[in-house]
C-alpha cells in the first residue's frame, strides 16, 4: 500500500467484527512502528497488548464505571474547552457518530449506552494500552508515543486492520492498573482498540472533514 493511500484511507473504527486479531500480526507490527523518531532515541514506551479473557473483563468493567456515571480521572488531563474553530469541529464529528448511529440528539439515554460502548472500547477484540514511567516529562512523551502510535495506526492500516484511538480507554486508570498489571509508577497515556472494520457500518464510512491548508500552514 502507498503511504499517501494509508494516510488518506485510515480512519477511526468504531465497529470491529469478532474475528481476532492474531497476536503475530500485532508484534510485526510494533516491530515495524518502532522506528519511530523519539527524543535523544530514548523510546520512552511501553505498550500493553491485551486480548481474550482480560480484555474481555477490563471492556465490561470499564463500561460499567461509564453508566454507574463513576468520575473519570485519567492520568493525562482531559482538555475541556476548544476556541473555534475547533470546537465546531468537535461537535461535528460527535454529531456525525451519532447520526450513523441513528441516536437522536435528545436521546440522553442513547447517549449514555453509545459513551458505555466506547467504554466497552466498541467491542474491539485486542487493545494496545501505551504507557510511560511517571517520572517522565509529559509532554514530550506524549509526542514521542504519538508517533510511534501513527506508525501503528497506519501498518494496521496496511494490514486491513482498523483502530481507534479512545480517551475513553484511560478514564479509569485504577481499572486498568489492575487487570493489566501496570506498576503505579506508570501513567497510562491513551489506548488504541484495534480489530478488522465492519466496512459497510455507516459509522466506519461516514464522511470526515479537514481544514484547508491555509488553516494550517503559514509561510514566513
Ligand atoms: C488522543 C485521542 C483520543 C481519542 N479518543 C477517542 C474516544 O475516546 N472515543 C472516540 O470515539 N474517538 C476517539 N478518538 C478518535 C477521534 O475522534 C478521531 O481521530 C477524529 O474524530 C478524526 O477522525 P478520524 O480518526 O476518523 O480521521 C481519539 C483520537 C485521539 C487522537
Amino acid at each position: 500500500m502507498q503511504l499517501q493511500q494509508a494516510i488518506e484511507q485510515r480512519r477511526s473504527i468504531r465497529m470491529f467484527s469478532p474475528r481476532p486479531v492474531p497476536r503475530e500480526t500485532i508484534e510485526a507490527m510494533i516491530k515495524k512502528a518502532i522506528w519511530a523518531p523519539s527524543w535523544g532515541n530514548t523510546q520512552p514506551w511501553e505498550i500493553i497488548a491485551v486480548d481474550g479473557p482480560v480484555l474481555a473483563e477490563f471492556k465490561r468493567q470499564n463500561r460499567q464505571a461509564s453508566l454507574d456515571g463513576k468520575e473519570s480521572k485519567p492520568d493525562i488531563d482531559t482538555p475541556k474547552k476548544w476556541p473555534e474553530p475547533l470546537i465546531t469541529r468537535y461537535q461535528e464529528v460527535g454529531k456525525s457518530v451519532l447520526a450513523a448511529l441513528k441516536i437522536e440528539r435528545g436521546d440522553k439515554q442513547g447517549r449514555i449506552k453509545y459513551y458505555g460502548e466506547m467504554n466497552y472500547l466498541f467491542d474491539a477484540p485486542a487493545l494496545l494500552m501505551f504507557v510511560a514511567k511517571k517520572e517522565l516529562n509529559l509532554e514530550y512523551t506524549v509526542l514521542d508515543c504519538g508517533l510511534l502510535i501513527q506508525n501503528i495506526c497506519l501498518l494496521a492500516e496496511e494490514e486491513g486492520l482498523g483502530t481507534c484511538l479512545l480517551a475513553a480507554s484511560i478514564n479509569y486508570p485504577e481499572i486498568a492498573h489492575r487487570l493489566l498489571a501496570i506498576p503505579e509508577d506508570r501513567k497510562l497515556i491513551v489506548g488504541m482498540a484495534i480489530g478488522w472494520p465492519e466496512r459497510d457500518a455507516l459509522v466506519n464510512s461516514f464522511e470526515r472533514k479537514r481544514g484547508a491548508l491555509d488553516e494550517f500552514l503559514r509561510w514566513v
